[in-house]
């Protein structure tokens, strides 16, 4: 279980960094006017649009759109949740997170877990160790024909063929008790002490996220039983929640953000070895929510690339019917005549076997097919059963225009009329599953009334440089209450055209913020209505910047007068002053409101 922090540990931590900092120490930054800037490490580019703003704690590419701010950066980078990153930066800033944890239930169970990983830690590199100087085991993977590059990335080492290796070398440093409880060494049935898990096996070490060794998998190097062997769950691992070689392929994943999820460690392996990067194997236990979870995180598509056999493919219905409720694309790669990825790498090169993943049927329309292959679709009882079987499949369906076209593929499949299929297809009791809501990707925040105003007033000088003139005229920096329209007004006049990346370094990032969103705006309305309509956007935005501006004065007043005895002379004296400031913006608005008839 993860620490817990209070809430808003995101601010806290935020107010103790500089984002230039943290930024920093991944990419190069250069001082640009207000602002720094930098080639986008999130796509790629020849001229820097990635600006970050030491005034507001931000980063943001005018290119591609990514933006946040420290923790989101870190996040982003390193392909770590929320706390993770904050964990991670407070890490590097020595910032002492104690401070900020609820109390934990248990803090001695905290502690028992860190050493826990510490013993991991230590057990990986002496397996690793032990594996160059084990002929068998270099011979073994040599002839499954891992590379030495390979075996390195994945950490692969090897358990001594000894009963009490880990007992003997580590008890001096670690109780045998904590050595159990990491599930490293077991206790004798009936006799005394305890023996190792894990002996003569070819070792994978699994890394969380993170990169902390959280447990083991060992295989044998012959036919023996089991053929692998895996950690038991323990304080710092739950195969439920994680997923062999996340932790690599997270940092491989293309722009498609595509995951191969295979059964075992050694198809991870095989695949790495031929630099396909991209695959994850759960750890010998089917796939759970938790999985899904730790997918949606970092995945758009996953590719189920399941072995063949039987237990394969029901392992595959299983697993899309879990991760059908994320918000996943699925698919569903069956490799030809039963083999898994290992096998098919061994006869077939890397990059057949990526355009079989590129071109992975769809898990909705692998599921209605699946489900009808060992059904008579001419035997009255059999359509029925396929209807029967398929229904949840539907349900699953969460996109209108997918149901549509499943819809259409079962109707003549089946040759049922649509109307009564749709009948049939419904749920069997009312539970009807809703469009799920779309993650990831929510709404920008509203902006207030008045930035809508200026922003109007800003794209059509962008996108309409004729009006500028007009706007120019009317524009008296003294009389817009608003800094960064005064930057962009003051850019636009001196600027034939827009160049964002030469703004970036002259305007503030909020100014740039603007122009961009000006500039890409893809459904600007063109002025229709000639100059008319250009004077009442920019007299709309005036009166709104007086309306906010009499308000301010307004609240202000009241909060002022509140602590004043009324009956005094100063109280009177500041009532006049501020009713006269009030006047003299209402008259303004009056003005205004009559240049609009
Ligand atoms: N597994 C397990 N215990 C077993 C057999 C398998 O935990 N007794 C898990 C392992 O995580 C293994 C995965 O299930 O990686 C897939 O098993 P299998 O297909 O039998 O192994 P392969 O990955 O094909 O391994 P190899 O190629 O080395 O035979
Ligand atoms: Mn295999």
């Amino acid at each position: 279980m993860a620490k817990r922090y209070v809430d808003g540990i995101g601010t806290l931590i935020l107010e103790r960094i500089n984002i230039i900092d943290v930024v920093g120490s991944y990419i190069a930054l250069k001082k640009a006017g207000k602002n720094h800037k930098a080639l986008c490490p999130f796509h790629s580019e020849k001229t820097p649009s990635f600006v970050v703003s030491e005034d507001k704690q931000i980063y943001h590419c005018f290119g591609c759109g990514a933006s946040g701010n420290a923790i989101g950066f870190v996040m982003a980078m390193d392909h770590l949740d929320f706390i993770d990153a904050i964990e991670v930066i407070s890490d590097r800033y020595g910032i002492n997170l104690d401070e900020y944890q609820v109390q934990h239930s248990d803090p001695k169970a905290q502690e028992e877990k860190d050493r826990i990983l510490a013993i991991n830690k230590t057990v990986a590199n002496a397996f690793y160790r032990a594996f160059k100087e084990s002929p068998q085991a270099v011979a073994y993977m040599a002839k499954r024909g891992i590379t030495a590059d390979t075996l390195r990335r994945y950490g692969v080492g090897y358990a001594w063929d000894e009963w009490d290796y880990l007992l003997k070398n580590l008890k001096s440093k670690y109780p045998p008790e904590l050595l159990e409880k990491a599930g490293l060494i077991i206790k004798r049935d009936n006799s005394q002490g305890h023996y190792d898990r894990f002996r003569n096996r070819i070792i994978f070490p699994i890394l969380d996220v993170r990169g902390r060794v959280i447990g083991f998998g060992g295989r044998v190097l012959d036919d023996g039983v089991p053929k692998y062997l895996n950690s038991p769950d323990t304080p710092v691992f739950n195969k439920s929640f994680n997923l062999y070689g996340l932790n690599f392929a997270k940092n491989h994943l293309d722009e498609a953000r595509r995951i191969l999820l295979v059964e075992g460690y050694m198809d991870v392996i095989a695949l790495s070895n031929q630099g396909i990067h991209h695959g994850v194997a759960s750890l010998g236990t089917s796939l759970t929510e938790g999985h899904g979870r730790l997918l949606e995180r970092y995945a758009r598509e996953v590719v189920l690339v399941y072995d063949g056999d039987e237990a394969g493919i029901k392992a595959t219905s299983r697993a899309i019917e879990i991760l059908g409720k994320f918000n996943l694309k699925l698919k569903v790669l069956n490799l030809p005549g039963g083999m898994d990825p290992d096998d098919y790498l061994k006869k077939n090169s890397p990059q057949a076997f990526l355009t079989l993943t590129e071109e992975a049927r769809d898990a909705v329309e692998y599921l209605l097919d699946h489900h009808g292959e060992d059904l008579n679709f001419r035997v009255k009882s059999e359509l029925l059963e396929y209807i029967d079987r398929i229904r949840p499949v539907f349900q699953m369906i969460a996109d209108p225009l997918a149901y549509e076209l499943y819809i259409k593929k079962v109707a003549a499949d089946t040759d049922f009329d649509r109307v009564s299929l749709e009948k049939a297809l419904k749920p069997s009791g009312a539970l009807v599953k809703g469009t799920p809501k779309a993650k990831g990707t929510g709404p920008r925040d509203t902006q207030p009334a008045q930035m809508k105003l200026y922003q109007r007033v800003v794209e059509i000088a962008v996108h309409e440089r004729n009006h500028l003139d007009y706007i120019k005229d009317q524009f008296d920096p003294a009389e817009v209450d608003h800094e960064a329209f005064r930057e962009v007004m003051g850019y636009l006049v001196g600027h034939e055209a827009v160049d964002l990346h030469e703004a970036i370094d002259v305007l503030s990032y909020e100014a740039v913020a603007m122009l961009e969103e000006a500039v890409n705006k893809e459904d600007y309305i063109p002025v229709s209505k000639g100059l008319r309509e250009v004077q009442k956007s920019y007299l709309q935005m005036q009166l709104g910047d007086l309306k906010n501006k009499y308000l301010k004065i307004k609240e202000e007043k009241d909060d002022v007068l509140l602590n004043i005895d009324r009956g005094s002379p100063e109280f009177k004296q500041l009532e006049i002053e501020y009713e006269g400031r009030l006047q003299a913006i209402n008259s303004k608005m009056m003005t205004i409101n009559k240049k609009f008839r």
